[in-house]
């Protein structure tokens, strides 16, 4: 584990895990009288003190727009916010630091993709795949998509555990299959999906890939060379991050030929009333002041991933969801939902006659913040007949001694309703 020094160059390490905790201001307080324990972090993770200064430092110090002013603030804010194209592309192995377009959000990432080159490519009669397990982020978009061009959104099946059942992509990925979309990490039960065999399975077909990598980027190296997709979408604020700000990258020789999808500043090279010609890529698909703060935050958050390191990272996580895992399978009338063969970060179950929401209100009087819901996947829901389910979710500034917490605080719900 190593960081920077405050001068931004050299790098020193961080002394252990509770120094990384430290690190997270809003994680240094109490709820309802107790230590906060945060175990929500799929659904936003907190944001260490590099992420927050970057941000306060532009608003402080240099806050101007970009690519726009030829005066020193807009010089400086335009060379932090490009800056960062560089970073992310290491961050995800791409080779391309230009084919990095800065988004709101992973949701944002999948419509561009489905608005633009989705719409030149899907036809009457041509088939989507995405999987049975997708977020609604990863299923809304081509589902608009298909009914407004006549195509047919097909599925790939998931199994009682929670994993894709995929010894059948050859009947499922035909020559009508114009575009696969998966997610690399579920978000409702943990599952870290095969996506290379998916991906690779789209493109002896000609398909085109885009992977949903909103809940693995904090997690596992992502390295799109080695996943061989077209497209990788993923936000800002699960990986430490700002909200409001998101990537897609894609490859690109796809990106040059793809139509911008918003028409407006900044994206244009000329404009005329007759007509109009465009940027190059990415700067084509960022029409409008961007999200400056967002992208120079952004950028903290990656060096955030970098500093701890995803050895470190890696391993904290596994261990805690396994203590997690081993503690909450003794818990009586406690059924986890999801045994997926391989797990991220990501821990879904219900309490014997006992709502979600109610669990989660009591679990919440405990100081112990968990998700209860459908999680944004209800046909995931509906495939394992629950409506909903409580999810605890981990991220590297987690202890075990939470853990213990979370299993006490069930302890109390069951009692409530005993
Ligand atoms: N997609 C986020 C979650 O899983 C909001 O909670």
């Amino acid at each position: 584990m190593s960081r920077r020094s405050p001068t931004g160059e050299s790098r020193v390490p961080f002394a252990d895990l509770a120094e990384v905790r430290s690190q997270f201001p809003c994680l240094q307080q109490q709820i309802h009288g107790k230590q906060l324990i945060y175990l929500d972090s799929a659904a936003t993770s907190q944001k260490p003190s590099q992420v927050i200064e970057a941000v306060d430092s532009y608003y402080r110090e240099y806050c101007s727009n970009v690519h726009r002013g030829v005066h020193t603030l807009s010089e400086r804010a335009t060379s932090r916010y490009e800056g960062v194209r560089p970073k992310v592309a290491v961050l995800i192995n791409a080779p391309d630091p230009h084919s990095v377009i800065f988004t709101r959000s992973t949701t944002e990432g999948i419509n561009l993709v489905a608005r633009t080159i989705g719409r030149s490519r899907v036809g009457e009669g041509d088939e989507v795949l995405i999987s049975a397990m997708e977020h609604h982020a990863n299923i809304v978009p081509w589902q608009m998509l298909c009914e407004e061009q006549g195509a047919i959104l097909r599925v790939i099946p998931c199994d009682e555990n929670g994993d894709l059942i995929l010894n059948d992509l050859g009947s499922l990925i035909t020559d009508r299959t114009k575009v696969v979309s998966v997610g690399y990490v579920s978000n409702a039960v943990g599952t870290r999906h095969d996506v290379k065999k998916i991906i690779s399975a789209a493109r002896t077909r000609g398909a085109i890939t885009l992977i949903d990598a909103a809940q693995a980027i904090s997690h596992i190296p992502v390295d799109v060379e080695d996943l061989g997709c077209d497209f990788l979408a993923f936000s800002g604020h699960k990986m430490y991050g700002p909200t409001g700000i998101g990537v897609l990258w894609g490859r690109k020789e796809l990106l040059d030929q793809m139509s911008p999808w918003q028409g407006g500043g900044d994206m244009i090279r000329t404009v005329s009333f007759e007509r109009t010609t465009y940027a190059d890529t990415p700067w084509k698909f960022e029409a409008g002041t961007p999200n400056i703060a967002g992208v120079i935050g952004l950028g903290a958050a990656v060096d955030f991933l970098n500093d701890v390191g995803f050895e470190t990272i890696q391993e904290h996580e596994s261990q805690l969801v396994a203590e997690a895992m081993a503690r909450l399978d003794q818990v009586e009338g406690l059924s986890i939902i999801g045994r997926p063969s391989h797990r991220i970060s990501v821990i879904s179950f219900i309490l014997d006659g006992i709502h979600p929401h109610d669990a989660g209100t009591i679990i919440d009087q405990h100081s112990v913040a968990i998700r209860a819901g459908h999680h944004c996947a209800m046909p995931l829901m509906k495939h394992f007949g629950v409506p909903a389910t409580i999810r605890a979710s981990f991220a590297v500034y987690n202890t075990h001694d939470e853990i213990e917490a979370l299993t006490s605080a069930i302890e109390s719900v069951k009692a409530v309703f005993r």
